[in-house]
C-alpha cells in the first residue's frame, strides 16, 4: 500500500512515468528505473517520483541508488507524508523514528479511507475484530463494560463488535477520514482526532477496556503505549491488541511495507514487565498480503485489580 501517487503536473513527465510504472509492473525494474530517472530530470522537485524511482531502484537490487532517491524524498516531502525516515529505517539506512509516523500515517489512512473497508475485507481477508471481539467477551463473562476506548478506530470495524459489551465506546484515530467513515455508522459515543499514546497520555483514566486491533503496528515499540494504557486504565481493566509477528532475534522488526513487527514470546515479556497480566494470546493470520496470510497473534491483558487508575492515584 503506497499512499501517494501526485501527478507531476507535467503531462510529458507523466507519460514516462507511466511507461516507468509499466515497466515494473512487467517486473523489468532496472529499466523502470531509468525510465524514472530521465523523467525526474524533466521534474527534480517532483518528491512522489523520486518516491517510485528509490522503489524501482530498491526492487532492482540498487540498493545505493535506492537510498539516494529516498533521501531525496526527505529533503523535499516538508509535510512528512511519504515516511522518508521510516523507508530509509526500513533499508537500514536511518534509525526508525520514535513511535508513530504521524504525518505519514495520517496521509495513508485519509488516502486510504474510501476503499478501506472493501479492500482490507474483501481482498485481504482481514480477520482480527471478530477474534479479538471473543476473546473480550469471553474474559468479560457477561459484564458490562461502564467505559471503552477503541485506540486506532478507523472505520469502526473493531467498534461494531466491542459496543454490545460497553456502555460507553469511544474511538481515537489519526485520521480524519477514517473518523468521519466511523461517525456515519453510528456506533461510537465520542470519536476524537488523536495520536493514541497522547490521547492516553491526557486521559483522566477509569478506562474499563481498551482496543488496538491492527493499529500497534504502526507505534514502533510497545512499552510507550504499555505504560500510557496501564495508568488509563482501571484496576482490572482489559487491553486487547493485535501484532504482525517476526520470529527473529530482537523485539522489533521494521517490515518494507513501513509496519513493524513484533516478536512473540518478547511482546508477552513486555506485557509482564509493564505491569499487565496475560489472560490470553491467540496466534492468527491477520490478513493476507500478495495471497499469504500475515502471521500475527492477539493478546488480551489484564490491569491487575490492586494497581490503582490515574484519577485514583492523582486524588
Ligand atoms: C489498519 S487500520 C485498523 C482500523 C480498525 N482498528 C480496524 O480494526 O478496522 C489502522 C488505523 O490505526 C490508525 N492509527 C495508526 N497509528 C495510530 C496512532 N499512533 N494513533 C492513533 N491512530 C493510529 C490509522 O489512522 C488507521 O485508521
Amino acid at each position: 500500500m503506497r499512499p501517494i501517487q501526485f501527478s507531476s503536473g507535467d503531462y510529458a513527465v507523466d507519460r514516462r512515468a507511466g511507461v516507468a510504472a509499466a515497466m515494473a509492473h512487467a517486473q523489468d525494474f532496472a529499466a523502470a528505473a531509468e525510465v524514472m530517472a530521465g523523467a525526474l530530470e524533466l521534474a527534480p522537485h517532483w518528491t512522489a517520483g523520486w518516491q517510485l524511482l528509490g522503489d524501482y531502484y530498491a526492487h532492482a537490487g540498487e540498493a545505493g541508488r535506492a537510498t539516494a532517491a529516498y533521501r531525496q524524498v526527505q529533503t523535499l516531502d516538508h509535510d512528512g507524508i511519504f515516511g522518508a525516515t521510516l523507508t530509509l529505517a526500513a533499508h537500514g539506512e536511518a534509525p526508525p523514528p520514535v513511535g508513530t509516523d504521524v504525518r505519514y500515517v495520517e496521509t495513508l489512512f485519509d488516502e486510504y479511507a474510501g476503499r478501506f473497508e472493501q479492500e482490507l475485507l474483501d481482498d485481504l481477508g482481514y480477520a482480527v475484530p471478530p477474534v479479538l471481539g471473543r476473546m473480550v467477551s469471553d474474559a468479560l463473562g457477561g459484564r458490562p463494560v461502564a467505559r471503552a476506548v477503541d485506540l486506532g478506530c478507523g472505520t469502526g470495524l473493531m467498534g461494531a463488535v466491542i459496543r454490545p459489551l460497553c456502555a460507553r465506546l469511544e474511538g481515537v484515530d489519526l485520521s480524519q477520514r477514517m473518523l468521519a467513515k466511523a461517525q456515519r455508522k453510528g456506533i461510537y459515543d465520542r470519536l476524537e482526532q488523536a495520536e493514541l499514546v497522547t490521547f492516553l497520555s491526557g486521559d483522566a483514566g477509569g478506562i474499563e477496556l481498551l482496543t488496538a486491533a491492527d493499529v500497534i503496528i504502526y507505534c514502533g515499540t510497545l512499552p510507550p503505549v504499555l505504560a500510557v494504557a496501564l495508568r488509563a486504565m482501571a484496576p482490572g481493566g482489559l487491553f486487547g491488541f493485535s501484532l504482525e509477528l517476526h520470529e527473529g532475534t530482537g523485539t522489533l522488526l521494521q517490515r518494507r511495507q513501513l509496519r513493524y513487527a513484533h516478536n512473540p514470546a518478547e511482546a508477552a515479556a513486555e506485557c509482564e514487565a509493564a505491569g499487565f497480566e496475560v489472560v490470553t494470546t491467540e496466534r492468527m493470520g491477520i490478513r493476507r498480503e500478495r495471497d499469504v496470510p500475515v502471521d500475527g497473534l492477539v493478546l488480551l491483558v489484564r490491569k491487575p485489580s490492586d494497581q490503582p487508575s490515574a484519577a485514583s492515584s492523582a486524588a
